[in-house]
């Protein structure tokens, strides 16, 4: 394992205040967002939707590296340039999501785990042949009644672990995202319960797993209240209380903390990594950074809405909102960066 070089690459997705663009959204979830829009829901659609976002002009001025998906991977442009090398040439470090999602726990009702570390060695092999330098799993921890398990976040934990040891083994930095999904009535402080629990044990996961802590970024949620709790709590308490938890929970030597949007509107995610950035910033371990994929490309999603004509102005859209992430790092964003 070469841990300087996983170091350089976690350090060029976040220079200048970057972040990353999640596009990796499986077939089915793209399918899903396109047909509420009555977008086509074919191959050829999703693949001249990576194409507006791939060039979009000025990405790389905000955007560090992509997360693109197996099926992304392989596509091009119209004019036959694979997606990999438009993004290497833009300076925009490409991606991979190598998880094959989120399955049933067994003897675990309502609970998921992901899958995918059969045969993952070979594919991570596969995707650093290809150009890919970083890599990304996601696992989904649910909040209810009596839930999550212990059962479930162990197994969870386990497999991130296992995933994150295997990529660094390949050359690619992994990209450990344990979410804990805001769906249901759960308050602030439930989920900063939750969450902390969720991040020690996977940091107790990863350290048995001998994974270079240098050579990772961890993809987290904010600690929010549920989509269905009455009491929604302020820019502050949510900077609060993500911050506390993450200074008790992440080791210091974890280079950078690229949040997931998890469902929270465009400006909400930007205006909660702005207040974390702009209270905390000067004493952090680490960088408080965005890999967002619905708080970047759902504006961006609804102009374009599959017509060649909305392309330039979709394209502005998901720009936009890539500088005002890169200002929220900065704890320069404000409310009137969203009057163009
Ligand atoms: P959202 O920002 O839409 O939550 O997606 C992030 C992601 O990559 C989910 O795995």
């Amino acid at each position: 394992m070469n841990v300087q070089q996983l170091e350089e690459t976690a350090r060029a997705l976040f220079a200048h205040d970057k972040g990353l663009l999640a596009m990796d959204e499986s077939t089915g979830t793209c399918n899903k967002r396109f047909e509420k829009l009555g977008i086509p829901q074919t191959f050829e659609a999703r693949r001249a939707y990576r194409e507006l976002l791939v060039t979009s002009p000025g990405l790389s001025e905000s955007i560090g590296g992509a997360i693109l998906c197996d099926e992304t991977i392989r596509q091009q442009k119209s004019d036959g340039t694979p997606f990999i090398k438009v993004l290497i040439e833009a300076g925009i470090v490409p991606g991979i999501k190598v998880d094959a999602g989120a399955k049933e726990l067994a003897g675990h009702p309502s609970e998921k785990v992901t899958e995918g570390l059969d045969g993952l060695r070979d594919r991570l092999h596969e995707y650093f042949q290809m150009g890919a330098r970083f890599a990304k799993w996601r696992a989904m921890i649910a909040i209810g009644d009596g839930l999550p398990s212990w059962g479930c976040i162990e197994a969870n934990a386990h497999a991130l672990a296992r995933y994150a040891a295997l990529c660094q083994q390949a050359g690619l930095v992994p990209v450990v995202e344990p979410e804990v999904i805001m769906d249901g009535g759960h308050t602030l402080q439930q989920c900063r319960v939750v969450t902390d629990e969720v991040l020690r044990t996977v940091f107790s996961e990863l350290f048995a797993q001998r994974v270079a802590l240098e050579g990772m970024i961890l993809k987290p949620n904010m600690v929010l209240s549920g989509t269905a709790c009455a009491s929604q709590p302020t820019l502050d308490e949510v900077a609060d209380a993500t911050v506390n938890c993450f200074l008790r929970a992440v080791p210091a030597a974890v280079p950078a903390i690229a949040f997931l949007s998890g469902g929270q509107s465009a400006e909400l995610a930007s205006a909660h990594l702005n207040a974390m950035n702009m209270r905390f910033k000067s004493r952090l371990p680490w960088v408080l950074a965005f890999s967002f994929a619905r708080a970047i490309q759902q504006p961006a999603l609804e102009i374009w809405k599959g017509h060649e004509a909305n392309i330039l102005a979709a394209q502005q859209a998901l720009v936009h909102r890539a500088r005002c992430n890169q200002a929220a790092r900065r704890g320069e964003y404000s409310a009137e960066m969203e009057k163009r």
